[in-house]
């Protein structure tokens, strides 16, 4: 485990790739929210890439606030129990929000966030996300902006950990099984 390199399977999205899908969506974005003041809502731990890369490509007048919830405890499964661990320091009253996510995997955690941000009133709610698992979706999340749709495995890399190990990956790759089958 000294090297990251033996731990993993394959790259499923490259750093290039990466690149590559965050322009066009930051193109997008700013396209979209022209004239208007933006409020990115960044999910920690998870979503600090996602926000550093897409954030610096942005051109719209913006401001960055960050959330810790926590929806899959200790173990690999998401609960669909989420806890506040650090909310949010703005006021989301009229304010066009667009929450960024590295990744939805069940929806459990997005949707509970929607609805919880959408009770305070912002004058509009978006989702960005880099990864989406159109397969174990378990509830219907919709959602504006998506990077790359990514297969049903366990994937590491670019913010998303095992065991809050391998985040500081520059792309997204799965883990070859006998890192956690132990
Ligand atoms: C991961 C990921 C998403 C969420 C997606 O976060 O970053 O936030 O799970 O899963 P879901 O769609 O099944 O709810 P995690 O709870 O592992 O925290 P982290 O971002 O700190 O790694
Ligand atoms: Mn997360
Ligand atoms: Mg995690």
């Amino acid at each position: 485990a000294n090297d990251m390199g033996s731990d993993l399977e394959k790259v499923l999205v490259s750093e290039a790739q990466i690149a590559t899908r965050l322009d066009e969506l930051a193109a997008q974005i700013d396209a979209d929210y022209a004239g208007r003041e933006l409020l990115l809502v960044g999910v920690l731990k998870g979503a600090v890439m996602v926000m550093a890369d897409l954030s610096r490509r942005l051109h719209t007048d913006l401001k960055m606030d960050w959330m810790a919830v926590s929806s899959y405890g200790s173990g690999t499964k998401s609960s669909g129990v989420v806890r506040i661990l650090k909310d949010l320091d703005t006021d989301l009253l009229d304010k066009h929000v667009l929450i960024v996510e590295d990744i939805i995997d069940s929806g459990l955690t997005l949707s509970w966030l929607v609805s919880n941000l959408r009770s305070r009133n912002p004058a509009s709610l978006e989702i960005a996300t880099l990864l989406r698992k159109p397969d174990a979706a378990k509830v219907d999340v919709d959602v504006r902006y998506i990077g790359f749709e990514v297969p049903n495995e366990f994937v590491v890399g670019y913010g998303l950990d095992y065991d809050e190990r391998y985040r500081n990956l520059p792309f997204v790759g799965t883990l070859a099984p006998h890192v956690y089958q132990g």
